[in-house]
């Protein structure tokens, strides 16, 4: 506490002084700026250096293993002042302690800012953020972030490395289940409701925390799906396709960047200067701070662009890198650089000010323990409230993908069930990839939340296992190809039976970092399984769980109920039972295209023409298509059925011409044709017909959750104006073209009404 109160005393003196000798600041709209220069003044070279390191923790490692020697290393970093914050350390006590050293061992007793992927979910898990995003419901996803904040906040953390708002197409790539799909307009939408869901309105509550905005930038478009790999992209992608999600977090607040592993263009983001300085920190005014990726820095040596780890560290924070994550490379080489006049010290000054400020704001500096507190911690962690909003969030983002003769939903009583396959007793699996927080098995099965409905007769076999032995974190999933243990007894349990559930898909840890497939078919032996069992039994409801889309073709066309059930988190098996159940009526819509193999990858909706586009009746080959596989995908973005029924009709416009400061109303009339309450998320697609650069097919422009009863009809409006028709022209600026416009509404991507308006002077 000494250096604490030595601080506190020295910053009061300096803000005396500083009131006589200085310009006089604002002190109220400036007074957090005034305060952080105060600490800063305050400050050697080598500390401020210290504020721009961040180290892994002594426990869970989300990265390649440490270096040797790293702990001790750590530890006298730690003492010395030379860490301004440690990821991976987690629970309260181990907060604590590390928080101590910082604060009572230092010179200055600077706080550490506590970083941790809280990415859907801490300890009490909701779904990965792709299924989220299939939910469409941007008040659940901000309600998710927000409970996440409220149990890591009681952990001791106050920084999640999320959300991560990569756009991507590309369903071989495992993080895809990290983000928000294919689309940046929705990415927008989630990306906000994200933020604001983990800072909330005061980021010094002792329940909210930092977020960060990752990962910067282009790290979803990796060459071939494979993860980390090199990323080419033009200016209309980069603006139009990449960057929306990112801008929608700076515009929410958010208070800290990540940069990215790949390349972008020829050049590795953490030491890509147009990216960090140029876009972020210049045209977008970012005034948090951009942290790398775990050894993102000195990567540049790999990736050829530093010539060595003290070349990485330079390239690195002049091209506007604050902190470092775990690649030692600022601490070791930093004040070096700036003694050789080959990094200006206002860099690292700007650096240290920025990672102070984000201390000041969450109010570190007036309690270094303000989520150090034991007794919330208990309370709050894995709480029945938690659990609730979880299973809420769960159901919501179920996709029916397919319920042919309304098998679904099962009646509750009376029937004989198989329950086959080894995900279906998984309780780890569900929990998905990013869960470090979380204890093995403390996922509801499928299995469990199924028997949870006593009057039907459940018959259980697991058939072969999807992995052998026990998957972890940091090792590849390996994958059962051959022991077909199991296999007959599935086969026999599905006979005779009324139905059959099988719980087919991917294990956990096959999709997320560096978990990149090359194949998008069910793993192992489930298919083979798929079509053994479906030999004896055809009325089957396949329960996918699954990190990333699947080319399941096999599937959709042979068995009659698909639903989409990703990984869920805590609550996965009681809300796919509700589902199955029809306890609640399946909402969900696809954030992201689902291929018919993966040769059709990168698939997505919003595409653009081309010169040769796809004709209905082709008499010659010279059109873009394949000669072995349609151009339509297995399942379109914002595809997902319901088990009642939709119409739409009477599409309707107030007007046919949109000027520059008018709007135009477009509305549907939509019904609820079938027998079940239920909900509808109604889209709205818009296609610019010429532009300055060629424009996409059609591009989500809006969309809105409507609930209807049993032949209920609603009308459905959604404004229409000029800035909803902007994009990054050949001008290089944000704009409206004018020209004439397509408008679509309807239940996806693929069906809807259309009408026509034009945008003139
Ligand atoms: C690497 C990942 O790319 C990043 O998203 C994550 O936040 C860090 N590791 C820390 O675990």
């Amino acid at each position: 506490m000494m250096n604490l109160c030595r601080l506190v005393i020295v910053f009061f003196m300096l803000l005396i002084v500083g009131c006589q000798t200085d310009p006089v600041p604002d002190p109220i709209s400036d007074s957090l700026n005034f305060k952080v220069d105060s600490v800063l003044r305050l400050m050697t070279l080598e500390e401020k250096i210290g504020q721009m390191n961040q180290y892994n923790g002594f426990w869970n490692v989300t990265g390649p293993s440490p270096k040797k020697g790293a702990a001790q290393l750590k530890y006298k970093h730690l003492e010395a002042g030379l860490v301004g914050s440690m990821l991976n350390v987690r629970g309260v006590e181990n907060v604590k302690a590390v928080q101590k050293i910082a604060v009572e061992k230092t010179r200055l007793g600077i706080p550490l800012i506590i970083g941790f992927d809280v990415i859907h979910g801490y300890k009490t898990l909701t779904p990965i953020p792709l299924a989220e995003a299939a939910s469409w419901d941007l008040d659940a996803i901000k309600n998710s972030a927000k409970n996440a904040a409220l149990e890591a906040s009681a952990a001791g953390i106050n920084w999640t490395f999320a959300p991560m708002v990569d756009i991507s197409r590309d369903a071989r790539w495992g993080r895809v289940m990290e983000g928000a799909g294919e689309d940046p307009y929705l990415g927008s939408l989630i990306a906000k409701a994200r933020v604001q869901g983990f800072q909330g309105e005061d980021l010094s509550d002792a329940i909210t925390i930092v977020a960060c905005a990752k990962h910067f930038a282009g790290y979803g478009f990796a060459e071939a799906g494979r993860d980390y790999n090199t990323v080419d992209v033009g200016m209309s992608t980069l603006y139009n396709i990449i960057f929306p999600p990112f801008i929608a977090a700076t515009k929410a607040g958010v208070r800290t960047y990540m940069n990215s592993f790949n390349e972008l263009n020829g050049i590795p983001a953490t030491g890509n200067a147009f990216l960090q300085r140029e876009v972020l920190k210049g045209a977008w005014g970012f005034d948090g701070f951009i942290v790398s990726d775990w050894d993102s820095a000195g990567e540049m040596v790999a990736h050829g662009y530093a010539k060595d780890d003290k070349h990485a560290a330079e390239l690195a924070v002049n091209a506007g890198s604050d902190m470092d994550m775990e690649s030692y490379t600022f601490v070791t080489y930093m004040k070096e650089l700036v003694e050789e006049g080959k990094v200006k010290e206002s860099y690292v000054n700007d650096a240290a000010r920025r990672i102070l400020k984000v201390k000041f704001e969450l109010g570190l500096f007036d309690n270094p323990y303000k989520y150090c507190d034991v007794n919330r911690e208990r309370e709050v962690t894995g709480s029945e409230e938690l659990h609730k909003a979880s299973l809420d969030i769960a159901k919501k983002s179920i996709v029916l993908l397919k319920n042919e003769n309304q098998l679904l939903p099962l009646k509750k009583e009376g029937l004989n069930i198989a329950v086959i396959g080894d995900l279906a007793n998984d309780k780890t699996s569900p929990l998905g990839s990013w869960r470090i927080a979380a204890e093995d098995k403390t996922a509801i099965s499928v299995l469990e939340g199924l028997k949870s409905y006593e009057k039907n007769n459940i018959t259980f076999a697991p058939g072969p296992k999807l992995a052998l032995g026990n998957p972890t974190f940091t090792q590849e999933v390996q994958v059962n190809t051959s022991d077909k243990s199991g296999f007959k007894e599935a086969v026999r349990a599905a006979k005779n039976k009324d139905v059959v559930i099988m719980v087919l898909g991917e294990h956990g840890f096959q999709s997320g970092e560096a978990r990149s497939r090359s194949n998008l078919k069910l793993p192992g032996l489930q298919q083979e399984l798929l079509e053994a069992v479906y030999k004896v039994n055809k009325n089957i409801v396949l329960v996918l769980m699954n990190g990333r889309p699947l080319a399941i073709n096999w599937a959709d066309k042979n068995v009659p109920s698909i639903i989409e059930a990703w990984q869920l988190g805590s609550q996965s098996g009681n809300a796919i039972a509700q589902v199955l159940y029809g306890d609640y009526n399946p909402s969900g819509k696809l954030p992201m295209t689902f291929p018919k193999n993966v040769g059709q990858v990168p698939i997505y909706y919003n595409y653009k023409n081309t010169g040769r586009p796809l004709k209905e009746n082709p008499n010659d080959v010279f059109h873009s298509h394949y000669q072995d596989v349609s151009n339509s995908p297995l399942y379109p973005f914002g595809y997902g059925l319901s088990y009642t029924s939709f119409s739409y009709k009477d599409l309707e416009l107030s007007a046919k011409t949109l000027t520059k400061d008018s709007s135009i109303v477009a509305s549907v009339t939509v019904t609820n044709t079938g027998k079940y309450f239920g909900k509808e998320v109604v889209q709205l697609y818009i296609r610019d017909l010429v532009g300055s650069r060629t424009r996409p097919v059609k591009e989500l422009k809006g969309f809105e959750m409507i609930s209807l009863n049993p032949g209920e009809s609603k009308v459905v409006q959604f404004t229409i104006d000029a800035k909803m028709l902007q994009f990054y022209t050949a001008q290089n600026k944000w704009e409206a073209e004018f020209g004439d416009f397509t408008v679509f509404i309807g239940e996806s991507s693929a069906k809807s009404l259309e009408a026509n308006f034009s945008l003139s002077k």
